[in-house]
């Protein structure tokens, strides 16, 4: 007899004991970066600073998750998606305050909270798990990530009591010996749910700005009897705080190191890993050389033994093995066959494919358009709303003319055809497979397979019109 699945087995109930829920507090605008846009919506390597929040703790798997929004709400809600749960902070009266607004949704469970900063991109999903695990093992009721920095400028600091957690006092609150302490404060917790919200109503007023800070709870917890314990970050910059331009520029620069780094073990050649801009998603194969100075951004893939030289910028797009990218190409959501030759100085918009070993030369813009195998459009031309067969040729110039004022339409160029130089393709056309269109053409009608398309106006020569125009004019 074949066992029978195992029918029902609950998982652990989204409010029971052992459930794990997640908040982010990212309603702060950050006013040390300077300029309106939220802290949080700043990009690292390619992904907002919440966007990297929110995907290490989904490594948790948790049963809710919370972010707590508040300056531009709406553009950081755009930004994240869908997937969380929203909260609203309207007046940024400080970590605590921030936390008390989710008591609506997560008042009454059961459980634990972990609460992250949408400031603090680099926590690792394995270190969530140890916090999670440590406080458990412990039964605390709160336990604090934190870490030894060697510039602990900045951060709340721990204060021990006979080596056991006793509070933390922010920078702005710390005595000259305070601020001697290295151990600080992550900005990263979990607490069990239960006695939380009723403990953040007690906290003070404290600051310049008479907010209500978050790492006074643990103190309070304290004073009730509450367990409180701390565990160990991996390593202290993951736990970085991005608080001004500086240190965003600071954390970019590990992380573009950390990528450049894990692709040169994997085989790929960086001429200058200083000025070379991998996003996190990217994925290069082997043999491939990257020259100064180019950019990789969202979910691109390069194949194997492909060379990017200087000055490209490649987004969401897909190259396959052997694509050259010459100097100054900007390549967006498009698709690169094998052997493809790209450049120097063309623009492949989104929705552009272009086949194995095609080539596509300098000043050659590219939109919504298929160029099939072995093709060419080599120098000076717009192809856009376009599908263009196998080994065609594009001339010099060639303008596909494909919008009249209010709808975009079709050009298709089949197998074969030879489009001479200069010409324009007024869409919808097509030009049939294996026909030639003489350069200065412009195509307003189909032109059958075989045939040859010209359609330009006829030259007269008129003879010594140049002269008897000089004398003319030297008479008057
Ligand atoms: C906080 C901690 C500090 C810790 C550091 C770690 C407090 C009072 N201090 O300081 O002990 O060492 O993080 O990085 O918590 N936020 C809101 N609403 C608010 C205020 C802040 O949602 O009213 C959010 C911010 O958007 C940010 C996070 O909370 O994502 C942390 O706030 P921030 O002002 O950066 O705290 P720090 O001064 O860095
Ligand atoms: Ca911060």
């Amino acid at each position: 007899m074949s066992p029978q699945p195992a029918a029902g087995v609950p998982a652990a109930a989204p409010g029971g004991a052992d459930a794990c829920h997640v908040i982010v507090l990212a309603a702060g605008r950050g006013r040390r970066m300077g300029g309106a846009r939220s802290k949080v919506l700043h990009r690292l390597a390619g992904r907002t600073l919440v966007g990297h929040v929110l995907r290490a703790a989904a490594a948790l798997a948790p049963a809710t998750t919370t972010v707590v929004v508040g300056h531009q709400a709406d553009a950081v809600m755009r930004a994240i998606g869908t997937g969380p749960r929203f909260i609203h902070q309207t007046r940024q009266l400080g970590t605590a305050h921030a936390l008390m607004q989710a008591e609506a949704v997560l008042g009454g469970l059961q459980g634990n909270l972990v609460v992250l900063s949408g400031d603090v991109p680099r926590i690792r999903p394995d270190t969530l798990h140890r916090l999670v695990a440590a406080h458990a093992a412990a039964g605390a009721a709160a336990t604090v990530l934190t870490a030894e920095l060697a510039r602990p400028y900045g951060y709340g600091r721990v204060i021990r009591l006979g080596g056991r957690f006793g509070r933390i006092v922010e920078e702005s609150e710390a005595t000259p010996a305070q601020k001697t302490i290295r151990e600080v404060n992550a900005g990263v917790y979990v607490f069990c749910l239960g006695p939380l919200f009723e403990t953040l109503q007690r906290i003070p007023e404290a600051g310049p700005r008479r907010e209500r800070y978050l790492p006074a709870v643990l103190s309070l917890y304290r004073r009730r009897g509450l367990t409180v314990e701390t565990a160990p970050a991996g390593d202290a910059d993951e736990i970085r705080g991005i608080n001004s331009q500086t240190e965003l520029a600071e954390v970019s620069r590990i992380m573009r190191q950390n990528k450049n780094e894990e692709l040169m073990a994997a085989g790929v050649t960086i001429e200058d890993p200083a000025t070379t801009y991998v996003d996190d998603d990217v994925s290069v194969g082997p043999d491939t050389v990257i020259h100064p100075g180019v950019t990789l951004e969202g979910n691109t893939t390069i194949g194997a033994r492909c060379e990017l030289h200087a000055g490209v910028r490649i987004v969401n797009s897909a190259l396959g093995d052997d694509v050259t990218v010459n100097n100054f190409c900007v390549i967006t959501a498009a698709r690169i066959d094998a052997g493809g030759r790209i450049g120097p100085f063309a623009h492949l918009r989104p929705g552009t494919t272009v086949g194995e070993t095609a080539r596509v030369g300098n000043f050659v813009e590219l939109k919504k358009a298929t160029l099939g195998p072995g093709s060419k459009a080599n120098h000076l031309s717009y192809v856009g709303d376009a599908t263009l067969g196998a080994g065609v040729n594009v001339g010099a110039g060639t303008i596909t003319c494909n919008y009249d004022g209010e709808s975009k339409h079709r050009t298709t160029v089949e197998d074969g055809a030879f489009i001479g130089s200069g010409t324009q393709l007024v869409a919808p056309v097509t030009v049939g497979r294996g026909a030639y269109v003489a350069a200065g053409s412009c195509v307003t009608r189909d032109v059958p397979p075989e045939a040859l398309a010209v359609a330009r106006g006829r030259q007269q020569n008129k003879p010594d019109w140049a002269s008897r125009k000089r004398r003319l004019g030297k008479r008057a």
